[in-house]
């Protein structure tokens, strides 16, 4: 297959050539638009586990080998060298911004980060005890009915202002989420504060005191924000491209997507693991714990470990490891009872068999919330904080599918199980 251009499908006596698509990177694509057409059959791939929904410039993933780069950029490099505003510049143009590029895209982030006053009031129709995710479908879904000049998603500089909105404001809709869940006041963003800082900022000063953000802390929340940008098709971004593959607005499409995501199996599983963590408490119960996830009667998984593409260690994770070390050492946290039962954890899962057998390694959202809460976040907040920094990646692939030609509609087929045709009938008669 490697040199062919199509290949053959025999259904009975009939032959379909299928057109092979090659990517950049990655497996050959078989195109099968047109198969239904020709064949009169549909495919079948609940879960999508072998099917390519678009065409992407964005993000490319090697499972196998554990390698995640955005626009050809390794996420090692990026974490390392470059700052989540920039890799935003990146996702959403293509290309790293000149230093005048840079400084233009900032001062138009900041120049967005307070959201309309009015907002507030919405805000306070939550009720106290709500988890900031509920909170945030709401308030996002909710900035369609405050930001009208920027819904018309025909027109490219209406479509611009609601990406640079949605980045901007998103820290403050979050920060304030928090706010409202403990009773505090809401802080406004401080715009000459880098992005991070700025969140930190609004999240944990009140106004009664003064509060610096410290900068390694600062330095190890945008690490956060990076390395959870973009992860190309994932459950939330596919939710994002459908909802706006019917031509909905911008906020509603991005609020189907704070949704998806809250799911344990996608981005809630940063609080469900650190409260897997605790709930093992100590060394000694992991075998307990490793023996439910074996256990095929018991619904119980590991948090944190396993992942649909990722068949080797997820890369983020690696760098999510390093920065839980430093984070707790610059704290002074040296015996913090949730890393050792992690690092314990991690190496016993990734001696066993079970493990190794099915490739399942620890994944981003294994280390993250120990970071977050070291930094003094509650789990409530880690679903939000990874909502926050996958924005850019959402609007990044949202606006890419809108200005790509070939988009249609998102409208997968089924395969029908159901009874055959049958005749009403009246209750008497049932
Ligand atoms: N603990 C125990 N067994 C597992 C786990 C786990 N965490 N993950 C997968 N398996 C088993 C699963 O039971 C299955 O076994 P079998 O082949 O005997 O039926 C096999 O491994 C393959 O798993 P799968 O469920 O078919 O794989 P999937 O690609 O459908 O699911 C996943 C991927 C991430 C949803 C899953 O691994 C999982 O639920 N992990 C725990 C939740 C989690 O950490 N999610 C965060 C993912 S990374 C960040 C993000 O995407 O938001």
């Amino acid at each position: 297959m490697a040199d062919a251009t199509t290949a053959t499908l025999k259904i009975n006596d009939s032959e379909y050539e299928l057109p092979i698509l090659r990517p950049t990177q990655g497996p050959n694509v078989l195109d099968i638009r047109k198969l239904y057409g020709q064949a009169d059959v549909f495919t079948y791939d609940p879960g999508f586990t072998s099917t390519a929904s678009c065409d992407s410039t964005i993000t490319f993933i090697d499972g196998d080998k554990g390698e995640l780069w955005y626009r050809g950029y390794p996420i090692e490099q990026l974490a390392d060298q470059s700052h989540y505003l920039e890799v935003c510049y990146l996702l959403l143009y293509g290309n790293l911004p000149t230093a005048e590029q840079m400084d233009d895209f900032e001062r138009r982030v900041t120049r967005h980060t307070m959201v309309h006053e009015q907002m507030h009031n919405f805000f306070r129709g939550f009720r106290r005890d709500a988890h900031p995710m509920a909170t945030m479908v709401g308030v996002i879904g909710a900035m369609s009915a405050f930001y009208h000049d920027s819904t018309d998603i025909n027109d490219p500089w209406q479509r611009e202002v609601a990406a640079i909105r949605l980045i901007a404001k998103m820290p403050t809709i979050a920060a304030m989420a928090y706010k409202y869940s403990i009773g505090q006041p809401f802080v406004y963003p401080q715009n000459e504060l880098d992005y991070a800082s700025n969140f930190m900022h609004m999240c944990f000063s009140v106004p009664a005191e003064k509060y610096n953000v410290d900068p390694a802390l600062a330095r190890a929340m945008d690490r956060i924000f990076t390395l959870h940008a973009d992860h190309e098709q994932n459950a939330s971004t596919s939710t994002v491209r459908l909802a706006g593959s019917s031509g909905a607005n911008p906020f509603a499409c991005i609020a189907a997507g704070i949704a998806c995501l809250w799911g344990p199996a996608h981005g809630g599983a940063n609080q469900a693991c650190l409260e897997m963590l605790r709930e093992i408490g100590t060394v000694d119960r992991i075998p307990e714990f490793i023996a439910r996830a074996k256990d095929k009667s018991d619904p119980f998984k590991l948090m944190g470990f396993g992942h649909r593409v990722y068949k080797n260690f997820d890369p983020r994770a690696k760098v999510m490891k390093e920065s839980a070390d430093e984070v707790l050492d610059l704290l002074g946290i040296h015996d913090n009872p949730t890393l050792q039962v992690a690092k314990e954890l991690e190496k016993i899962a990734l001696e066993d068999e079970y493990f190794i057998e099915k490739k399942l390694y620890p994944n981003v959202d294994f280390y993250s919330g120990i970071i977050l809460e070291a930094m003094g976040f509650p789990t409530s907040m880690f679903t939000p904080i990874f909502a926050l920094s996958r924005t850019v990646g959402w609007i990044a692939q949202w606006k890419e599918m809108i200005g790509d030609p070939q988009a249609k509609i998102g409208r997968p087929r089924q395969l029908y199980v159901g009874e055959d045709k049958r005749d009403y009938l009246d209750v008497a008669a049932r």
